[in-house]
């Protein structure tokens, strides 16, 4: 029949059946067709070139989850004796895994905050296997300034991982800024509509291998479903990241000006700490921001539940505007003085935002604010 399907099916199958044992048996061999889902599947396999095309990469892998994809890039590139240097504001499943997991597999990990760029390549000096970053980190908009780090942990043969899913494969390039393995929430906005848990891994040929066979081994793989969902979201990304720059920048600028705001945290504005560093090394700011409304827990819990366009939920990255007070949820395991110390009060608000009309969104802001 002439004509083919714009759009590709979706596989849904497990296994993949074959004429001769000898063609079975040369897949098995030589990886070079489909044997089993949980080695490779033409819906996961569409979805992981686009991705490995758009970030610059000869490879992407796709997981069931971004935890799926840090985990097993980590695991695949450790042993015990290994050193990990990581950024302490990463979220909050990568720093259990660091500092909570790894240790019991007599793993070091070294954690420093994002923004000490001299004291992590102090401790990069010492020596390590893996540098593992996250920029901008969540929730506080930090930005840890890339390329000096990956140059000091590449002249000690280190791999350099990045945690991008703020950024998007749009607001930043971590190729060209010397990061090895480049790791996506595709739960956040590469899937970008809050339907799909998903995560990517990009790589150029040398790190391939390895983390295809854990992920095969520790079967945390993409199912065809999620491919599918997330390719459709890959193909609007750019210009719903756009949308989301604009409007954060936007609603930045409002709160920012607001006498109920007693902070904003926006990468975009002047005032961040990291603005300097955002400006050279980011190509858009991103759609996440968070900010301090002038009151206590209880008034901040009064100003979430009078919010009426944006929705009081975790997660992030999708066309809704969505809105959390750390100290409930994300940040919610933390004690106080850790807390504290990360920077998280009680006032604190976290807002991921969508592709609505701005207007609908400053104004959903204003009178939640009126009645604080
Ligand atoms: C920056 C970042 N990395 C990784 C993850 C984990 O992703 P997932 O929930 O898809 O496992 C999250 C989840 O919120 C995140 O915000």
């Amino acid at each position: 029949m002439k004509g083919k399907p714009v759009i590709l099916p979706v596989h849904l199958t497990a296994t993949y059946k074959f004429d001769k044992s000898d063609d079975l048996i040369d897949v098995v061999q030589t990886r070079s067709g489909y044997i089993y889902s949980r080695w490779d599947n033409p819906s996961v396999v569409e979805v992981e070139n686009r991705l490995a095309a758009m970030e610059g990469y000869d490879k992407a892998l796709g997981f069931g989850s971004g935890m799926a994809a840090i985990t097993t890039a980590i695991l695949a590139n450790v042993k015990a004796g290994s050193r990990v240097i990581a950024t302490q504001e990463v979220y909050g499943g990568t720093y259990e895994f660091l500092n909570d997991i790894l240790p019991k597999l007599n793993i070091e990990t070294v954690l420093v905050n994002c923004w000490k760029t001299q004291k992590i390549i102090e401790e990069i000096e010492k020596g390590l296997s893996i540098l593992y970053l996250e920029t901008p980190t969540n929730p506080l908009l930090r930005v840890a300034d890339i390329k000096p780090l990956a140059q000091a942990a590449h002249e000690k043969g280190a791999i350099v991982m990045l945690d991008s899913t703020f950024a998007s494969p749009i607001n930043q390039h971590p190729i060209d800024l010397g990061v090895d393995i480049v790791i996506h929430s595709a739960t956040k906005y590469l899937g970008g509509h809050h339907d799909i848990t998903a995560g990517f891994v990009c790589c150029n040929h040398q790190h391939f291998d390895n983390i295809w066979t854990y992920r095969k081994i520790l079967g945390g793989v993409m199912d065809p479903m999620s491919a599918f969902l997330a390719l459709r979201g890959i193909q609007t990304l750019e210009i719903r990241i756009h949308r989301q720059n604009e409007n954060a920048m936007k609603i930045a600028v409002f709160l920012d000006q607001h006498e109920k705001i007693k902070a904003v945290n926006y990468p975009g504005l002047t005032s961040h700490p990291d603005y300097e560093i955002a400006v050279r090394q980011m190509l858009g700011f991103g759609g996440m921001l968070s900010f301090e409304v002038n009151g206590d827990f209880n008034k901040t819990k009064h100003f979430m539940d009078e919010l009426k366009v944006i929705k009081l939920a975790t997660s992030l990255g999708g066309v809704t505007s969505l809105a959390n007070q750390p100290i409930t949820n994300t940040h919610a395991a933390l004690s106080p003085e850790n807390r504290a110390k990360a920077g998280i009060s009680e006032s604190l608000v976290r807002l991921s935002v969508g592709i609505e009309q701005v207007d609908l969104l400053i104004h959903d802001l204003k009178q939640a604010l009126e009645t604080v």
